[in-house]
C-alpha cells in the first residue's frame, strides 16, 4: 500500500474475506504471501514453495498445515517450518487483526531477528 511507514503492518484483507480453513495470495510490496485462516488463528508465510514454486495459498489445509498443491510438500502455516523434514522452509510474517482488518508485518519474522 502506498502511504504507510516503513514497518507498519499491510491491510490485506477484512476477516469475511477468508473462512476458517482456506487461504489465500495477497501482495505485500514485491512479495507473494499465503494467508491462512485456521483454528488457531491467522497466519502468513510465503505463497511460493522452495520446491519448484507451487502456490502454497492454493494447498490443502488440515489443522495449521498446508500441503502444496503441486508436490505435496507440507508446512507449518504458524512458522512456516517443514512438517516431515528440515531441509526447508519459508519466511513467516506476524500477522495481528484489528476489529475486522486483517493486517500482516512488511517483512518476514526471520528477517527481523537477523537485522537486530
Ligand atoms: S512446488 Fe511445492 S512441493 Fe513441489
Amino acid at each position: 500500500m502506498s502511504g504507510e511507514e516503513p514497518g507498519a503492518y499491510v491491510r490485506v484483507a477484512t476477516v469475511g474475506d477468508l473462512p476458517v480453513g482456506e487461504g489465500m495470495a495477497i501482495t505485500i510490496g514485491e512479495r507473494e504471501v499465503a494467508l491462512f485462516h485456521v483454528e488457531g488463528g491467522w497466519f502468513a508465510i510465503d505463497n511460493v514453495c522452495p520446491h519448484q514454486g507451487g502456490p502454497l495459498s492454493e494447498g490443502w489445509v488440515e489443522g495449521e498445515t498446508v500441503t502444496c498443491p503441486w508436490h505435496a510438500w507440507c508446512f507449518e502455516v504458524k512458522t512456516g517450518a517443514m512438517t516431515l523434514g528440515d531441509f526447508a522452509t519459508v519466511d513467516a510474517f506476524d500477522v495481528r487483526i484489528q476489529g475486522e482488518e486483517v493486517l500482516v508485518a512488511p517483512r518476514p519474522r526471520a528477517a527481523c531477528v537477523r537485522e537486530q
